[in-house]
């Protein structure tokens, strides 16, 4: 199948490479020149494993290509991908703008029948206004049918998930077009669920929204646990062996950051006001999460009242482990408020060093090493549990820092790792494991 996909941020390139390496001949669509060039080399803008090897792998055997162009990307297309950015506004929307511009390209560019396939995650009814789109301005001559292909895949796995995929939704009102989306995905040999466009569209939607919820959940349960002196590790390792509760996405932390749990969830709450209804629920689970990310600084306050020329050593900065995204990444409230209290903070992260100087203010001193990091740190934050973060050994702190105080965010160390060193060592929904301080 000829394939085009327009957009290459981590939904269009992962989903272009991918159906690349499953034998389609796939032509990826980006308006930024210098991105174009990097890509048609082989090399990934983004850091993600695996995705590399297979642009390379892809581009050899001639089925990848890059272009700016949308006419030439577009005109031998039998089926196009739109898979552009859809921001969140101000007011909490999703800003279309791009799928506006990505569905006019198309109806201006397409000189034969075609399909299109939605993959940006867009608020319900906005497949409908594609088709508006394409009604209006692309030749009358043409048959064009829309299939909404909601995504799923994770950064940092978003390979893996491509290929290891739970379920493909595909969600279409034309038979025939269904089927052929369904074909193209066969080679994927996930289960493929079939749906109408609509419910495709909230199926994307209300999955974020619940996972963001068992987040939200255990971080409130990990809250009381602190008061009460339980340990939520244990709790929630209890609670996941009911199958009807799962024991996946139950770690307490300092919340969940990344773009698509903040955006899709400010979107659903404007979906459901939009259509008069008060998701309230919804609204909770966004509130405890702002209040999370910033724990580690409120228990850093409470052990050591003023903040004021301490040097605080933060570790890990992206969203999470095995990505250099620093969209909605807790990094970014902490360094603030710590750098408002006075604080001297010092970061470290393996990869989002580049991009984190972007994200946090500009008297954050950024590390190459851990080691650099906390040496004469008053505190060490831990933000993200990347692999060298947590299997740093205990003892580096001890021996490195001025006072050998953790403020573990994620969890990385068992309590009774921790008793066993002379540090005072404060997590999340867990009892303090203390040596003098
Ligand atoms: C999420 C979804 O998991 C994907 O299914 C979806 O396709 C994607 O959004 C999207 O809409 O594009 P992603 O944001 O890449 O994927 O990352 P996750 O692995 O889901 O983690 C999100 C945040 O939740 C991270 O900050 C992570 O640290 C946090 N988290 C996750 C927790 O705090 N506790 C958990 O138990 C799990």
């Amino acid at each position: 199948m000829n394939i085009a996909v327009i957009g290459t941020g981590y939904v269009g390139l992962v989903t272009g490479v991918s159906l690349a390496e499953i034998g389609h001949h796939v032509i990826c669509i980006d308006m930024d020149d210098e991105k174009v060039m990097v890509m048609s080399k082989g090399e990934s803008p983004i850091y993600e494993p695996n995705l590399e090897e297979l642009m390379k792998k892809n581009i050899d055997e001639n089925r990848l290509m890059f272009t700016t162009s949308h006419h030439s990307g577009i005109k031998n297309a039998e089926v196009i991908y739109i898979a552009v950015g859809t921001p969140q506004q101000s007011d909490g929307t999703a800003d279309l703008r791009f799928i506006d511009k990505a569905a006019l390209d198309i109806a201006h560019s397409l000189t034969s029948n075609a399909i299109i396939v939605t993959k940006s995650t867009v608020p319900v009814g906005t497949n409908d206004r594609i088709k508006e789109i394409m009604h209006d301005h692309s030749s009358s001559e043409i048959d064009v049918h829309i299939v909404s292909n909601p995504e799923f895949l994770r950064e940092g796995s978003a390979v893996y998930d491509t290929f290891n995929g739970d379920r493909i939704v595909i969600g279409a009102d034309h038979q025939e077009a269904g089927e052929i989306v369904e074909s193209i995905n066969l080679p994927f040999g996930i289960p493929i669920y079939r749906t109408d466009i609509k419910s495709a569209e909230m199926i994307k939607y209300a999955s974020n929204a619940f996972l963001a919820t068992k987040i939200s959940f255990i971080n409130e349960i990990s809250n009381i646990c602190e008061k009460v002196g339980a340990n939520i590790q244990d709790v929630a390792a209890g609670m996941g062996k009911d199958h009807r509760i799962g024991n996946e996405f139950l770690n307490a932390g300092i919340g969940y950051g990344g773009s698509c749990f903040s955006k899709d969830t400010n979107a659903l709450v404007q979906i459901a006001g939009n259509n008069r209804h008060d998701f309230t629920l919804l609204k909770s689970v966004i509130e405890v999460n702002n209040a999370q990310q910033m724990k580690l600084v409120e228990k850093a306050k409470d052990v050591m009242g003023q903040l004021r020329n301490k040097k605080i050593a933060l570790l890990g900065l992206a969203f999470k482990p095995n990505t250099n995204d620093m969209r909605e990444a807790a990094s970014i409230p902490i360094a603030q408020t710590l750098i408002k209290e006075g604080a001297e903070v010092y970061a470290y992260d393996p990869v989002a060093i580049a991009h984190a100087r972007s994200f946090l203010p500009e008297e954050v001193v950024f590390c190459e090493t851990i080691e650099d990091t906390i040496s004469n740190a008053d505190a060490a934050f831990i933000i993200t549990e990347w692999e060298e973060v947590k299997s740093l050994d205990l003892a580096t702190y001890e021996r490195l820092m001025n006072v050998p105080l953790v403020f573990d965010g994620r969890n990385c160390y068992s309590l009774e790792k921790a008793s066993e060193y002379e540090l005072t060592y404060i997590s999340i929904g867990r009892p303090m494991v203390s040596h003098s301080l």
